[in-house]
């Protein structure tokens, strides 16, 4: 079941609900980087999640007679590459809002400025993708003064955005009136959720390939968490920094002694940090590669560790089940890949059925979720942020927020 209900008093900053954008030209951040599907010319949104998690606030501001300035960012585009043109996410927002959405031919200048000004009340306009203008990551001022020029109003709406400092997040935010959106607040009110109050047993779950990306949330709930139980390719660094063989597994080396040393602050700590002791090899990274259970974790040569095995999965399953409040940021496995996805969905599932307050975070969970076929409302909160979501658990400010009124 979910948990528990949003409570606003934890988010501090102003919002669209403070504000009255009637009439008003509004620059709505976004964060609608999205996975594109191609084939062959034509491309498509793969996985609309992010898309809808925006649609409250978009909803809000043309009920009120906004006139709407979408802009994102889509992947990391070196060159203005097309394939990485927003137009097949606008015309996804289209079929969503049961509207014209009309698409940038650039991210600023002048033919943008145009479009802007010739908005009625409730149009919606996309700019391309900001990524394509090299001030974007850089927070160059021409560029957030070209894009304040677009908007009377600035609402930030992109939580998966909101940990870097540029242009669209943090340079045109100084240069409007600048507010929240629905889903940052939802997104903050969750995550803070989880720091100040959470129901105990709290049980945060850990996959993916990185240990580097997680070590920061690991020395975090080490101190506020009762369990941190660890899968996915991250666990490999945890096996080399206990002297373990892991064979072919994808090892991340930098992540060694970092795994070497949450081992030895979690023999100090009340929280039990749990490893797998199972798990499942192939011979390669492949739906049909010659895959075997392992009982136990010495991965032997010529074999790599594709996903947690049953037992694990089940005493995962278990501890999650007993959870008040869990957390569950990355992969078991590789889920998109049906011999190796069952430790995932063991997870997945134990999460959804969780009676407290139930947290996923991060692009690859929500997209497991999605995949496996399994029900988003069971949870009480699915993240739009990767990244972001990790620093704001790690207590980093969050500059894209931070530069939001109070
Ligand atoms: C994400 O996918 O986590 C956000 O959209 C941020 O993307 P970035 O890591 O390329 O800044």
């Amino acid at each position: 079941m979910s948990g528990s209900a949003t409570d606003r008093r934890l988010f501090r900053k102003r919002t669209v609900r403070d504000v009255d954008p009637g009439g008003k030209r509004v620059l709505v951040r976004v964060d609608f980087n999205v996975p594109l599907d191609r084939d062959g010319e034509r491309v498509s949104v793969a996985d609309d999640g992010r898309i809808r998690a925006a649609l409250p606030t978009i909803e809000h501001l043309r009920d009120r007679e906004a006139r709407l300035v979408l802009v994102s960012h889509l992947g990391r585009p070196k060159d203005r590459e097309r394939e990485l043109s927003m137009a097949p996410v606008s015309a996804r927002l289209g079929e969503l809002i049961g509207a014209e959405v009309r698409q940038a031919p650039a991210v600023v200048g002048p033919d943008v400025e145009q479009a802007a000004a010739a908005l009625a009340p409730g149009d919606v306009l996309v700019l391309e993708n900001s990524r394509f203008e090299p001030g974007e990551t850089k927070n160059d001022p021409q560029l957030s003064d070209a894009l304040s020029r677009l908007a009377d109003l600035y609402v930030d709406d992109a939580f998966g955005a909101v940990h870097r400092v540029h242009a669209t997040t943090v340079g045109v935010a100084e240069r409007l009136p600048a507010v929240a959106g629905f889903l940052l607040e939802r997104e903050v009110t969750m995550l803070s959720g989880l720091l100040e109050d959470p129901g105990h047993p709290f049980v945060v779950v850990l996959g993916g390939a990185k240990v580097s990306d997680k070590i920061g949330v690991i020395e975090r709930f080490l101190e506020i968490a009762d369990a941190i139980l660890i899968g996915g390719a991250m666990c490999f660094s945890f096996f080399r920094a206990q002297g373990l063989p892991t064979g072919d597994s994808l090892v991340e080396e930098e992540g060694v002694e970092p795994a070497r040393r949450a081992l030895e602050r979690a023999q100090r700590s009340s929280c039990e940090l749990e490893l797998p002791v199972d798990l499942v090899v192939a011979d390669r990274v492949a739906a049909d590669a010659e895959w075997r259970q392992l009982d136990g974790v010495e991965v032997p040569d010529g074999w790599m560790g594709l996903d947690i095995g049953p037992r694990t999965a089940r005493a995962y399953a278990e501890r999650i089940s007993q959870a008040g409040t869990v957390f569950w940021n990355g992969p078991m496995g590789v889920f998109e890949l049906a011999p190796f996805q069952e430790g995932t969905r063991g997870v997945a599932a134990a999460v959804a059925a969780v009676d407290g307050l139930s947290v996923v975070g991060g692009g690859d969970s929500a997209a497991a979720v999605r995949q496996l076929g399994l029900d988003e409302a069971a949870y009480g909160h699915i993240s739009t942020g990767g990244g972001a979501s990790l620093e704001y658990l790690e207590g980093r400010e969050l500059p894209g927020l931070a530069v939001l009124a109070d």
